[in-house]
């Protein structure tokens, strides 16, 4: 397992050594490569601009060589693709990526962020780009664009997959990509919001363990340090919720993966239940949900830089059903989408 760690390790080393370390000599070498695979996570391009200043642009990193080699590629579960779209006109403004499990909550932040942004008619009713599907809903107004992800790791990284993707060949650059979602927190109270310092697995280590042909490969699931401080600044300016920065836990599943006793099976009691819950607090989480690590890996692999706002819908220290009333729910529910919002509008200078 360590072993196939460091094969991984070492094969992005080397993409970083032959992409980052001023290896490629000359700009128009730089030039030549921008869109190609294999760019290394962190590296950027320096673009010139019409008044030949030169500029930075963040590409996105896409670590598959094969694509180059496809004429065509279908995003089978956005029924897009780059023979029958043209990504580049149709996506190429984006610069803030938000995706969130819920196909409603996607278009209701696509809404409200058109209204916060002043790019929305009034009942204007945003349409679904990925219709042609009921697997994942998108919307976009101006530079921004929503997807829904579903439920668990391998929902929302069939999603990234065909997204990332989909922001490479629309050749876009200087991406924030930001998950909002809801969990279950620790040792907080209901309705507060926790921003990602750390993924980390049910055993509390920041990484994501995947088989790929049949070997276990261990990614980081670190995020980016500085966009959750700026996250943070943005809800102190706010000042609605509570807001903190800590672990989030991501687990394989809402019941036996998070210590629930309310599930069909549990083999466990409510002692050892409480036990490992403050053991998780103790190593530093503060909310339990199900998609950050392999969305906090994948970002890290493309090079984009990403944060996880999630609010919290109940207190696990104090039980397993979430309870409030349906109007107290959709209230929390729509904390991330104010953060994420106006973080946002303060983006663009519109704050
Ligand atoms: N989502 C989760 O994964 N867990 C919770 O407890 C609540 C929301």
């Amino acid at each position: 397992m360590v072993a196939f760690m460091r094969q991984e390790e070492g094969l992005l080393n080397l993409i970083q050594k032959v992409f980052v370390s001023g290896k490629l000599r000359t700009k128009k070498m730089q030039r030549k490569r921008r869109y190609k695979t294999y760019m290394a996570p962190g590296s950027s391009n320096e673009k010139n601009t019409d008044d030949g200043q030169a500029s930075k642009e963040n590409f996105i990193h896409l670590c598959n060589p094969h694509l180059e080699k496809m004429k065509e590629d279908i995003l089978y579960h956005f029924a897009l693709g780059t023979g029958t779209h043209d990504f580049p006109s149709l996506f190429g403004d984006v610069k803030f990526v938000c995706v969130g499990g819920s196909p409603s909550r996607m278009k209701a932040f696509i809404a409200y962020i058109a209204e916060e942004l002043g790019l929305g008619t009034p009942g204007c009713d945003y349409p679904n780009i990925c219709a042609g599907t009921d697997r994942y809903a998108m919307y976009k107004v101006g530079p921004v664009l929503s997807v829904s992800h579903g439920m668990g790791i391998p929902s929302i990284s069939i999603m990234l997959h065909e997204l990332i993707k989909l922001l490479y060949h629309a050749k876009c650059s200087d991406i924030t990509i930001i998950r909002i979602g809801t969990s279950g927190g620790i040792g907080l109270k209901p309705g507060s919001v926790v921003i990602t310092r750390q993924s980390v697995d049910a055993t509390f280590k920041p990484q994501l363990e995947q088989v790929v042909l049949g070997r276990t490969v261990i990614r980081s699931t670190n995020l980016d340090e500085q966009l959750a401080k700026d996250l943070m600044q943005c809800s102190k300016e706010i000042g609605q919720f509570n807001t903190v920065i800590g672990n989030t836990m991501c687990t394989l599943d809402f019941y036996e993966g998070q210590g629930r006793l309310d599930g069909a099976i549990c083999l466990y009691d409510e002692e050892e239940k409480l036990q490992y819950l403050k053991n998780a607090y103790e190593s530093g989480v503060r909310n339990i949900e199900m998609e950050s690590s392999v969305f906090a890996a994948m970002c890290n692999l493309s090079g984009l830089k990403a944060a996880v706002v999630c609010v919290t819908l109940l207190n696990r220290l104090e039980g397993d059903q979430i309870s409030s009333p349906h109007d107290v729910l959709v209230e929390y529910q729509k904390r991330p989408q104010k953060l994420v919002g106006y973080f946002i509008k303060k983006s663009l200078g519109k704050v």
